[in-house]
């Protein structure tokens, strides 16, 4: 199936929205295409479209639409599921937290799902505790192999009592973009490899949406590179410790565009205590590279009215990604 057509079923669109003849678009013009009927299909839905102050650099408006679409009727959680996609129903649920008000119960966690950090106000954060113990300074000039051997062996913090394997990340080591997300979970200390759950295929759409794929373009990594047992939040020392890590793995890289995942991913990065509706819709910047955050895939997977919202952080990206040169 030609590239266009995939990325608009994986969109959801294909059966609306694909004109006759659409399938002889560029695939550049026909994700672009997309990404306005997407960025339509919002509007119709009055979805809150962030437009707070840009931090570094304000993206360029999305795309007009598809010349002749037919008008946008669909709805914005489909930007990237198929229509009838059923809901996924949490693999298991988190370790037991206080139960809230029954008006506030916040939905149940999948094992692969650290997003609620997202539906939690106001958590300890990484970056209000001093690093107790940084990894040998020496990272910094690490090239791929032994820093993926250095992770592989690291002892640094308690997280590596329990792993059954570290998650260095994966994918296009010359890629342009770069996902980041919080830490692995149980699938992903079983595989060590990022995003494999529910989560991860959600990713991957969204990826696709972006012409992009798992090791074509893009590479994966996550903040913590060892399981949080029982899925737990991070401690900020655990990761101060592993930080240096993905700041290599970024150096190497030296992608265009991060796309940071989550709450926790984008708090981390930036340094910051902010909502994560706050930090939406503007470029931030890590280790000198445009950062867009947006929500994790695993909390898109029980919130899908926020789907749409997802899929406006994706065109921020994407613009962004343009800006500095990227596709080129
Ligand atoms: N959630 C993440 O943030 N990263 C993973 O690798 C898996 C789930």
């Amino acid at each position: 199936m030609p590239l266009d057509e995939i990325a608009l079923e994986e969109l959801g669109l294909a059966p609306r929205w694909v004109r006759k003849g659409v399938a002889a678009v560029a695939p550049q013009e026909a994700i672009a295409a997309a990404a306005s009927v997407a960025v339509a299909v919002e509007a119709e839905v009055e979805v809150e479209v962030a437009a707070p102050p840009v931090v570094a650099r304000e993206a360029s408006a999305p795309a007009p639409l598809i010349e002749g679409a037919a008008p946008p009727k669909a709805r914005a959680e489909d930007a990237f599921a198929p229509e009838d996609a059923p809901f996924v129903q949490p693999e298991r649920v988190a370790p037991a937290k206080p139960a809230p008000a029954a008006s506030e119960e916040p939905p149940a966690f999948t094992e692969d799902d650290f997003a609620w950090f997202d539906s939690v106000s106001e958590a300890v954060l990484p970056h209000d505790v001093e690093p107790a113990r940084a990894p040998r300074n020496d990272v910094a000039t690490l090239d791929w192999e032994p820093l993926a051997e250095r992770v592989a062996s690291c002892t640094l913090c308690r997280l590596c009592e329990k792993r059954t394997n570290t998650v260095f990340g994966v994918g296009d080591r010359e890629a342009e973009w770069m996902v980041i997300g919080e830490a692995p979970g149980e699938n992903e200390d079983r595989q060590g490899e990022p995003f494999v759950g529910q989560a991860g295929k959600l990713l991957d759409n969204m990826l696709r949406s972006l012409a992009l794929a798992r090791g074509e373009n893009v590479y994966i990594a996550n903040v913590i590179k060892c399981r949080p047992p029982g899925n737990r939040n991070p401690e900020p020392d655990e990761v101060a410790r592993c930080e240096p890590y993905l700041q290599r793995q970024v150096a190497l890289v030296k992608p265009k565009i991060i796309v940071a995942m989550g709450r926790f991913a984008a708090q981390s990065l930036l340094k910051t205590s902010n909502s994560i509706a706050s930090l939406r819709g503007r470029v931030h910047e890590y280790e000198g590279v445009p950062v867009i955050v947006t929500y994790h895939p695993a909390y898109l997977l029980r919130s899908l009215q926020d789907k749409s919202k997802a899929w406006t952080d994706l065109c921020l990206a994407r613009d962004t990604w343009r800006a500095a040169g990227g596709g080129q």
